[in-house]
């Protein structure tokens, strides 16, 4: 079932409980609506990462859903895949292969067949893959570079949610700059973008929605509105200490 008002991603009393028994998400609940940019910030360990993989259904939730386009996520996987791209901290693509390859042979395995070449270097400029490396192998590639491989991939599976688990870690300074950049018009062309990251500036630059996760709780969240004026390193050391006071 699929209507205008359904955000695009949904965390529905979402929890994870490994098999050595750590609950590592604790009854997460957030929404991504098509257009938006949501940033989970939150110290290691704290479940960023369960929350992506659970959209992903490379894990199974313990109770409660996670919702892809009206999907849920464990039901259809499938179906749930099909709608999402996904870029991980380390990237995996093959180390033989060029950049060129590795963008055809995923983009090709995602089941989209009618890409040319062209498109695929317009997409690999567009996040900052300069021109004289399209053709090399990726085993030379810096981690920044094969993280914008795996950008480019993302982007030409042209799904409506994209999934981002700390997309800037492997980036210098003008990458991440212009990262944000492409959010942007991203987020303007109506993906759903969820995505995990340690950089508290960036996430208040970009993101519609900031959340804090502590021990696989969601502590806090906040809209970009709200955040207007507020110091949102303090708020984030505040939440964490003020969580760890009601635990202790
Ligand atoms: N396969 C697993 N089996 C058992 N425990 C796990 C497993 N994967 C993660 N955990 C635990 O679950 C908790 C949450 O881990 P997760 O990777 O989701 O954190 P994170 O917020 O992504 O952290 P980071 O910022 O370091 O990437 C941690 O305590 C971690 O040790
Ligand atoms: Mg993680």
């Amino acid at each position: 079932m699929e209507s205008k008002n359904q955000p695009m991603l949904q965390a529905i009393d979402l929890s994870k409980r490994y098999e050595d028994g750590h609950l590592a998400l604790d009854n997460l609940n957030l929404t991504v609506e098509t257009g938006q940019v949501y940033a989970m910030l939150g110290g290691n360990g704290a479940g960023k990462t369960t929350a992506i993989n659970l959209f992903l259904n490379f894990i199974e939730p313990t109770t409660g859903q996670a919702v892809v386009d009206g999907i849920v996520t464990h039901e259809e996987p499938l179906k749930a895949k099909e709608r999402i791209a996904y870029v991980s901290e380390n990237v995996m693509l093959y180390p033989n292969f060029t950049a060129l390859q590795n963008v055809d042979f995923f983009v090709k395995l995602g089941g989209k067949t009618k890409y040319t070449k062209e498109d695929y270097r317009k997409v690999l400029l567009r996040v900052g893959l300069q021109e004289e490396a399209h053709d090399r192998r990726l085993k030379g590639f810096s981690k920044g570079m094969r993280q914008k491989c795996g950008i480019a991939i993302a982007i030409l599976k042209d799904a409506k949610a994209i999934l981002l688990d700390e997309p800037t870690s492997g980036l210098d300074p003008k990458a991440a700059f212009e990262f944000i950049h492409l959010l942007n018009t991203l987020r303007e062309e109506g993906k759903a973008i969820l995505m995990s990251t340690h950089d508290i500036f960036r996430a208040k630059e970009v993101a519609d929605i900031v959340g804090i996760m502590n021990l696989g709780k969601l502590v806090m969240q906040r809209t970009k509105d709200e955040l207007v004026g507020e110091d949102l390193e303090k708020l984030y050391v505040e939440f964490m200490a003020g969580y760890m006071d009601e635990v202790a």
